[in-house]
């Protein structure tokens, strides 16, 4: 960048409640592409009690992605973040930020580097589902930095390229995902099956007894049963 180019910042922030699966998906017919082999089911939480809250900004004078998760900095070099950033970057479109005077073209967002910055207000990798709430958060979240258009259930199936149980959430109430039948997971998305209102009376009670990161990822459970298991596939 040249000295007198001009130097801006433009940032978007989202918010994305985690939800808790009743019927559950359990191992991966594909590991690249997060696809599950079946069906689930979730209820979103409320976003008060546990959600992740993620900023993006975005500036030609970033000279690379960087991620902080709760302060922290984290490597953006896993396949999950580089996939969601990929698919999101692919659906960029032009920005006109008229009270910043900011013009962004469609083709610009390919070479502009973001910094993310995300907090999750209840204990991470506890087995609350952060990764869920984080990965929709974020595909949201860089959704509206970059004017994609917010259809739901394409952003869920890209945020799906980060972890399966997720999508963009405050709409959602009682949804499915979809596990799909297309190889490349194209017809695999969220769907909402009944809003907030089905079950008004509805109480979810999380009691946290311990807030250390789980032994086991759910990736790594999950790899563990599909190698293993031979009543996986009763399960399905
Ligand atoms: N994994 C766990 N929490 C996350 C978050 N808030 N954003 C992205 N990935 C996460």
């Amino acid at each position: 960048m040249g000295a007198t180019e001009p130097q801006w910042v433009l940032m978007a922030t989202g918010r994305s409640p985690t939800n808790i699966a009743v019927i559950k998906y359990w191992g991966k017919r594909d590991e690249a592409l997060i696809l599950p082999v079946n069906d689930s089911i979730s209820v979103t939480l409320d976003p008060d009690h546990l959600s992740a809250t993620t900023t993006v900004a975005a500036s030609p004078a970033f000279p690379s992605d960087r991620m902080w998760l709760n302060g922290k900095e984290i490597s953006l070099s896993g396949g999950r973040f580089q996939s969601c950033l990929r698919e999101i970057r692919k659906r960029a479109r032009d920005v006109d930020n008229e009270k910043k005077g900011i013009k962004i073209k469609k083709e610009d967002w390919e070479k502009l580097h973001v910094h993310i910055a995300s907090y999750n207000n209840f204990p991470t990798a506890a087995g609350l589902a952060s990764s869920a709430a984080g990965l929709a958060c974020l595909v949201f979240t860089l959704g509206k930095l970059m004017n994609v258009n917010e259809d739901y259930g394409e952003l869920s199936s890209i945020a799906r390229y980060g972890v399966w149980k997720c999508m963009p959430q405050y709409i959602w109430w009682i949804c499915e995902m979809v596990y799909g039948k297309n190889d490349d997971g194209s017809d695999s998305m969220a769907v909402q099956l009944v809003n907030e209102s089905h079950w008004d009376d509805l109480v979810i009670i999380i009691a946290v007894v311990s807030s250390k990161q789980k032994e086991t990822s759910s990736t790594g459970g999950m790899r563990d049963t599909v190698e293993t298991s031979p009543l996986l596939q009763y399960r399905a």
